[in-house]
């Protein structure tokens, strides 16, 4: 009997667990697309864990920067497809500014074949890692922009390496177009940015 109770409740504790993980989803979703939910995660130290099932998140663009432009030593190398995520899409279509709790990850790929049926270029070869940026006034209050700037040693790793103002978000306040995001590289989120229609 004791055994049988066990089993019953080993069973149940799963579901219940999901309907609980579930609910808030189910919940916002019935009034307002998304509303609330957000995507990153993070250590009690406001470091961002390693995103996963972003290339299922909204596609803005694919800058490249191939080596054979650069001495063979680009920064970044060498697609670079950048995707942000849905809640915070649905913002910018809405305000066409970035939400507190805004998630962009770039991820890059190699240089495959320069040439194929369609002509000489550039075809992407194979994923080679990702960086990532978030917004959040009260987790990077100190940050310019309140962007903190993420690197990750690999997909493996369980959370990013929190990068120096320096190293990233001074170049992208004194080049990026808009709130330290380039969006004159995203033709996907001007064309979405209300006014631009
Ligand atoms: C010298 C300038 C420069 C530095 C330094 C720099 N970036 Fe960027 N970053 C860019 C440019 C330009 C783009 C858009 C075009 C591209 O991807 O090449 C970009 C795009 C990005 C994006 C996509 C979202 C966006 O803001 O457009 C992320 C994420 C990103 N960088 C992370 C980082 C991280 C992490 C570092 C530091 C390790 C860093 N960047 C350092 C210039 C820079």
């Amino acid at each position: 009997m004791l055994q049988f109770k066990k089993k019953l409740l080993s069973g149940i504790a799963p579901v219940l667990l999901s309907i609980a993980l579930a609910s808030p989803v189910i919940a916002s979703d019935a009034h307002h697309a998304h509303k609330g939910l957000n995507y990153g995660s993070f250590t009690k130290d406001n470091v961002l864990l390693t995103p996963k099932g972003y290339r299922e998140w909204v596609f803005v663009g694919a800058p490249v920067t191939p080596k054979d432009m650069n001495d063979g030593n680009p920064a970044f190398p060498e697609f670079h497809n950048v995707y942000i995520d849905p809640t915070s899409w649905d913002h910018w279509k809405k305000t066409g500014e970035f939400r507190d709790g805004t998630v962009i990850v770039k991820e890059l790929v190699s240089v495959g074949a320069k040439e194929s049926a369609s002509g000489n270029g550039y075809f992407q070869g194979e994923f080679n890692g990702i960086a990532a940026t978030v917004k959040d006034s009260k987790r990077y209050a100190d940050r310019p922009g309140n962007w903190a700037y993420f690197t990750f040693e690999s997909y493996e790793a369980k959370q990013g390496v929190i990068q120096a103002d320096d190293a990233c978000a001074a170049c992208h306040k004194a080049n990026a177009a808009q709130d330290m995001v380039f969006i004159q590289h995203y033709p996907v989120l001007r064309a979405a940015k209300p006014g631009k229609k």
